[in-house]
């Protein structure tokens, strides 16, 4: 794999929660222009990631893969010259089987072919799944076409999108920049959808569905929380805590909204650079949950220069009141041997989403969560 990218988790936008296969270029051009006009670029969102559904039914004479002429008229190489054009970055999707889960040809048997094509459009991520594979090896799978993109020449983040069966955190860091640790997403707090042998999840559920994986997660190689959900139909409050834990997990923050139609509150969430920054934060640490007190979980991340980032989920309908008391619980990260030291130190509290200071770890932390909404704050050392 290309070895210097992702240090963060990525952060871009994809097309398959909102559009499904239904994708053409100027959609994909409205949406780079929406990076730049609604300040998402400015927040750290760089990739523009098509999913499934962007080639035609079948490969070309040779083998090769076509981008659907009615959907993309002008071609792969134009769109990702536009893109790029906006200081942005492009990304394709296909799948590791015979075809991909929408049913368009797969790269199976046509890895290193496929690598070469991209590097020609100047792709610079490729999100890679798993239907149809058969009796393929998952590791083994992703390492061939992980060997045809390092053959092609051109740096691509490898997104491994296989959803847990195979335990990708256990052999992904090498071979991918990050994979994919549940099935399907689906806006809304915790339903469960049948599709099939398998299923799509709600915020909560797939939020509580890895806790034993974070040690594999870290700069270069993350765990994937799959593309967000926020703007698609939840709550402000669950929109927020969705965000929020997202950013505590470093998972890639890759959108998966109409940016042509969000509203301002769902861009004051997604362009909340307070709340990005903890994703972001170079020691690339993984989130963990602390406690839940009453009806409150509380999920704790440490940052650098000793700082913290703590979530306080109102997992409630009504509105709770937190009076959080710093000496009482011990916060620590034995992983990384990180101790918040109250009783050494004091620290400073800013609320991430309300953008306001809350005083410092001297006194009780006190404030109002409504029901399904997030307090997120961030301690800095003084
Ligand atoms: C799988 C993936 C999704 C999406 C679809 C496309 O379900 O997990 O993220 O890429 O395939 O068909």
């Amino acid at each position: 794999k290309f070895d210097n990218l992702a240090q963060t988790p990525p952060m871009g936008w994809n097309s398959w929660n909102t559009f499904a296969t239904d994708i053409n270029e100027e959609l994909v051009k409205d949406i780079a222009d929406a990076f730049i006009d609604l300040g998402l670029k400015d927040a750290g969102y760089e990739y523009i990631v098509l999913d499934d559904g962007w080639s035609t039914r079948e490969r070309g004479e040779n083998g090769e893969l076509i981008a659907d002429p009615k959907k993309f008229p002008s071609g792969m190489k134009a769109l990702a010259d536009y893109i790029h054009s906006k200081g942005l970055k492009f990304g394709l999707y296909n799948c590791a089987g015979s075809k991909t889960c929408a049913g368009y040809p797969g790269s199976r048997g046509h890895e290193y072919q496929d690598a070469k094509t991209y590097a020609s459009w100047d792709v610079d991520y490729l999100k890679y799944d798993w239907c149809n594979t058969g009796k393929l090896n998952a590791e083994e799978a992703y390492i061939t076409m992980r060997d045809g993109l390092k053959a092609a020449k051109r740096p691509v983040v490898f997104s491994i999108c296989e959803w847990g069966d195979n335990e990708p955190w256990k052999w992904g860091k090498d071979v991918g920049h990050l994979w994919r640790v549940t099935g399907d997403i689906t806006p809304c707090w915790d339903c469960e959808l049948g599709h099939g042998n398998w299923s799509s999840w709600g915020i909560w559920k797939i939020i509580n569905m890895r806790k034993g994986i974070r040690e594999a997660s870290g700069p270069g190689h993350w765990n994937d929380f799959d593309m967000m959900e926020v703007g698609n139909g939840m709550t402000q409050g669950e929109d927020r805590v969705h965000f929020g834990m997202w950013a505590l997990f470093a998972s890639p923050l890759i959108m998966g909204n109409d940016l042509r139609a969000a509203s301002k509150e769902t861009l004051e969430i997604l362009t909340n650079k307070e709340v990005i920054s903890v994703n972001q934060d170079p020691l690339g640490i993984q989130g963990f949950r602390f406690m839940n007190e009453n009806d409150i979980e509380i999920w704790i991340k440490p940052l650098a220069n000793d700082g913290w980032a703590i979530n306080f989920v109102n997992m409630s309908e009504s509105k709770k009141e937190l009076n959080y008391d710093w000496k009482k619980e011990h916060i620590g990260d034995n992983t990384v041997n990180r101790n918040l030291e109250v009783d050494k130190f004091t620290y400073e509290i800013r609320d991430l989403f309300k953008k306001q200071d809350l005083g410092t770890t001297k006194n009780n932390l006190k404030a109002t969560i409504e029901g399904h909404d997030i307090l997120m704050v961030k301690l800095k050392k003084k």
